[in-house]
């Protein structure tokens, strides 16, 4: 039953409320330890560290073969970047990490870019863009929209600004497992697709790219990079929508 949607109860939503509060205490410590000369899978360590401490469970390790617990993307890197010894993050890197942690049965997913050290203003630009297109689609989250009001209000918000939406991932419904139903693409037409209500919890996850939004997946199976070599940035939240509009679980 992978199509059906789930909706949570008020008591569910406070049990899957504590998984996001940990992915996103997780993300913080990672994204904190960024600093010129550290590893990817020193990064990947705190992140799995913190997450035992609270009792949780990292929940991309070994998802469908996922060999770590965080995924950590740099610059051209637009996600599932595998951590590694060899990999060292330098002044100047723009660093996504996205991790999320389960506890309770329920799962917390979410994503950030990070600067390490001094970036370039178009750098900055681009993450600045990414993080408020994220906010422009959690605001279209609201009960009695639909999943394209979401995906059309990211797409809007990132393209006015001349940076390109990749296609071949999307956002997705959230709770007992990591990925549910719906799909959040984000791209779109506002008005269409499936329609939101209270109880529904979805991740929406912006990868956003400085250049044309074409793709390409790497050797290893599992690293995704722009075609072009330029800059991707990424963002993600886990939100509940309720009568009241959408919640963000997945703040610290
Ligand atoms: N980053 C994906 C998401 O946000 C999940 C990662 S899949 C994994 O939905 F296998 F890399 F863990
Ligand atoms: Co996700």
């Amino acid at each position: 039953m992978i199509n059906m949607i789930v909706l949570k109860t008020t008591r569910e939503l406070s049990l899957m409320r504590e998984a996001c509060r940990i992915s996103a205490g997780a993300l913080r410590v990672a994204g904190a330890a960024i600093e010129p000369g550290i590893t990817t899978a020193e990064i990947d360590k705190i992140a799995y560290d913190y997450i035992i401490s609270q009792g949780a469970k990292p929940n991309f390790l070994n998802y469908e073969g996922y060999p770590a617990t965080a995924c950590i993307s740099i610059n051209d890197e637009v996600i599932h970047g595998i951590p590694s010894k060899k990999r060292v993050i330098k002044a100047g890197d723009i660093v996504s990490i996205d991790l999320g942690a389960a506890i309770n049965g329920y799962n917390g997913d979410n994503a950030a870019t990070f600067a390490c050290g001094d970036i370039s203003e178009e750098a900055q630009r681009l993450i600045d863009a990414t993080r408020e297109s994220l906010y422009a689609g959690i605001k279209a989250a609201k009960n009695g929209n639909r999943v394209g009001d979401i995906s059309s209000a990211v797409q809007q918000y990132v393209e006015a600004r001349g940076y390109s939406v990749v296609r071949e991932f999307v956002g997705h419904g959230v709770g007992a497992s990591l990925h549910e139903a719906p799909e959040i693409p984000n791209y779109g037409t506002a008005g269409r697709g499936v329609r939101l209500v209270p109880g529904m919890t979805i991740a929406i996850e912006p990868m956003i790219n400085l250049g044309q939004p074409q793709i390409n997946i790497m050797p290893d199976g599992w690293t995704v990079k722009t075609a072009d070599g330029k800059l991707s940035a990424h963002f993600e939240h886990t939100i509940a929508i309720t009568a009241d509009g959408p919640v963000i679980m997945t703040e610290c």
